[in-house]
């Protein structure tokens, strides 16, 4: 068994998303399409978009609350948070600022907000109670939280897959399920009882069946299994215990992606929990 840090953002983690920033993003652009149209934003609205990496989600919201409502990107990884500042001024977005900080114990400035919004930037908390806890405190009275997660990798075969064949080569990492995760949230059960411990009302997840494109809109199986080499990490954890090994993994998810290459993409089901709910004071 392997460790892997998944919380470290503001290092190696954070790189390694800032390297392949466009591709991720494209990658879970569909799930964050639906989660945007489940958010329905309203014009003059204020909203935080927690986790918000290089920022790619808080200017579609800015673009939806419109000139009268503003956003805030916050995120611990100060790499991404000056990317997405260097984003907001080449394109000219007004309504939008960044911050760097951790959204578990941080507090931000502008409050109360109308709108807690994150796209798959809230699985890596030490303590997920208290830190849903300290953003609701972020909230007006009557505000909403609206955010993605991962269902479990059973629906999302674009990880099942990878796993599977990197597996059959090297211990694969096998977390605490409590660790710092993308997966931690795919039960919703505990997604319900995380959110009332920490205050919530009105809590529902609701299941979004769509699609993750592996490499991004536009890759190709060559360029798809070069993502998960280097934008999954995949070839150093082979490089570490099995460099032998490299070529055999690299043909073998060649072959298992190539059915799924169409209409440009490499297109993988993706299972996601759209989870929305609601600051009662
Ligand atoms: C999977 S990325 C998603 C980025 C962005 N939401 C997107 O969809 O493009 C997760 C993000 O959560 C951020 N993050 C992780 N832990 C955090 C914390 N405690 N406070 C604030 N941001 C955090 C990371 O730095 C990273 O940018």
């Amino acid at each position: 068994m392997t460790e892997q840090h998944y919380e470290d953002w503001t290092g190696e983690v954070g790189d390694r998303w800032l390297a392949h920033a466009e591709i991720f993003e494209s990658m879970i652009s569909p799930a964050g399409q639906a989660l945007m149209d489940s958010a329905a934003f309203g014009s003059g609205e204020t909203v935080v978009d927690i986790g918000c990496g290089c920022g790619a989600t808080s200017f579609e919201i800015a673009q939806a609350v419109g000139a009268d409502g503003k956003v805030l990107g916050f995120d611990i990884a100060p790499q991404l948070v000056r990317e997405a500042e260097k984003r907001a001024e080449r394109n000219h977005i007004g309504n939008v600022s960044f911050a760097v900080g951790n959204a578990e114990t941080d507090s931000v400035a502008g409050l109360p907000y109308d709108r807690l919004f994150s796209r798959f930037g809230i699985m890596f908390f030490d303590d997920s109670v208290a830190a849903f806890a300290n953003m609701r405190s972020w909230l007006s009275p009557g505000g909403k939280l609206n955010f993605a997660c991962w269902a479990g990798p059973e629906e999302n075969p674009w990880m099942g897959i990878i796993g599977q064949i990197v597996g059959q080569h090297i211990d694969m990492p096998e977390g605490n399920p409590d660790d710092p995760d993308p997966f931690r949230f795919a039960d919703q059960e505990l997604v319900r009882g995380i959110l009332d411990k920490a205050g919530y009302a009105n809590i529902k997840c609701t299941s979004w069946q769509g699609e993750s494109l592996l490499g991004g809109y536009g890759a190709t199986p060559e360029s798809a299994v070069d993502f998960v080499m280097d934008g999954l990490d995949m070839k150093k954890a082979i490089m570490a215990q099995n460099p032998g090994a490299l070529e055999d993994v690299r043909s073998e998810l060649l072959k298992a992606v190539r059915p799924y290459h169409q209409d440009n993409a490499i297109r993988m089901g993706a299972g996601v929990w759209l989870v929305s709910a609601v600051n009662p004071d």
